[in-house]
């Protein structure tokens, strides 16, 4: 049966989290569950642009790279996500895109190891296989691209590097970052973990699991707006042995002296390459200000309490919905995903509904859990259109099929 709609009202009304909605703008009678794809935009977002654009760019102009701070916000900005993924604020930088980080620390990694085998997971989001499988050509690697269950068998002796992402984007399904860093540690290997799918997702602890490199995508979960720069972690010990294969001036040690020969940055800041872009960094940070003064347990606690509540519904009211994301909150992340046959039609029929979800190919559909302004009423909402649409089969309508370049 799940929750019913009354009582999905009265936990709302009693969730304590619920002021923090206020912080987004939310399109009235929208409900959003792409989150993990998009996050919504901020309230502080639109008067920062607004304050950067104008009185920053539009009156200080160049001035602004030092009396406004624009020089050091790629620190600034990654000292705000450290706490968020455990780790210390020397240790994340914002700049580039996942893809780009995730070439940059591969690269800079497998130099430190002579040994051949770059391992990843079948199945792994594919700008992460498409990377690795260059820096592999690059660095003469073998690229071992392998099913989840077999990767912590498959390390061994030839290990260099893991790359693994630490949230799956489809299933939700999470690794054990504690226990696969020490197997791979054990043996001798590093690893790169993506974060895409966990910053500001689920509590993380990089120092405590051990973890010694990450990347993280910003317009996700982090709200930082579309196309937000990435972050990326070096655990402190490594961080001299690295030399970023991107050696731009922002990343050497004193890019104003302008001489000809490159010597790395000290520290996290030889990963910057080229000049920060500011206004997506003013809005990644609008982003991660969102969290101010919440914990990732309490949100966690929350996204569990969501998970629950979709899980139920969807088993009583949609049963033609299989469900391909664990239960246990322990193995999975703050999505929750579904086959079906025709789930893109069942995908737009929703958003024709004022439900936005995401279609994943073939037949996922995928719904992100986001705890700040996401409350037991939108879910209950939310089920309920779709069980209607599933029994009406409204999804057949000739529209629901027509793809955009973007599905
Ligand atoms: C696991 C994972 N990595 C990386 C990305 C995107 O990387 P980029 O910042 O290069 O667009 C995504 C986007 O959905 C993702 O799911």
């Amino acid at each position: 049966m799940g929750l019913t709609h009354a009582e999905a009202v009265a936990a709302d009304a009693a969730d304590p989290l619920r002021p923090l909605r206020a912080r987004f703008h939310l399109p009235a009678g929208l409900i959003y569950l792409d989150g993990n794809s998009l996050g919504p935009l901020p309230q502080a977002a639109d008067l920062r642009q607004q304050k950067v654009v104008r009185e920053e760019w539009g009156e200080s102009l160049i001035r602004s790279w030092n009396v406004h701070g624009w020089i050091d916000s790629p620190q600034r900005i990654g000292a705000k996500i450290a706490p968020l993924i455990g780790a210390r604020p020397h240790e994340v930088i914002v700049t580039d895109s996942t893809s780009v980080n995730l070439f940059k620390l591969l690269t800079a990694a497998a130099r430190l190891s002579d040994r051949p085998a770059l391992i990843s997971e079948s199945g792994n989001f594919h700008t992460d296989l498409h990377i690795a499988s260059g820096v592999a050509d690059l660095m003469r690697l073998r690229l071992d691209v392998v099913a989840r269950q077999e990767v912590e068998a498959r390390i061994g002796d030839d290990t260099n590097l893991l790359l693994l992402t630490h949230v799956h984007y489809k299933t939700a399904e999470r690794f054990d970052m504690e226990a696969v860093t020490r197997r791979a540690k054990a043996a001798g290997a590093l690893t790169v973990w993506d974060l895409s799918h966990s910053v500001g997702a689920v509590p993380l602890h990089l120092n405590e699991s051990g973890a010694e490199l990450a990347v993280g995508c910003g317009y996700k979960y982090l709200n930082g707006g579309p196309g937000a720069p990435a972050f990326l972690y070096v655990a402190e010990h490594l961080q001299e042995r690295l030399v970023s294969p991107l050696r731009g001036w922002m990343g050497h040690a004193a890019p104003f002296d302008f001489t000809d020969d490159y010597v790395p940055a000290r520290g996290i800041d030889r990963f910057l390459a080229g000049t920060p872009p500011i206004l997506g960094l003013a809005a990644l940070e609008s982003g991660i200000d969102t969290f101010d003064g919440v914990s990732m347990e309490r949100l966690w606690a929350k996204s569990i309490a969501l998970f629950d509540v979709f899980h139920g519904l969807v088993e009583a009211r949609c049963p033609e919905l299989i469900c391909i994301s664990p239960r246990g909150p322990d193995q999975r992340g703050s999505h929750i995903s579904f086959r079906h046959p025709h789930a893109f039609e069942l995908c737009q029929a929703l958003i024709a509904e004022q439900v936005i979800g995401d279609f994943r190919a073939p037949d996922v559909i995928r719904f992100g859990l986001t705890p700040l302004y996401l409350g037991f009423e939108d879910i209950w909402h939310a089920v309920d259109r779709m069980a209607r649409i599933l029994e009406t089969e409204s999804w057949r309508e000739p529209r629901f099929a027509v793809r955009g370049k973007v599905t």
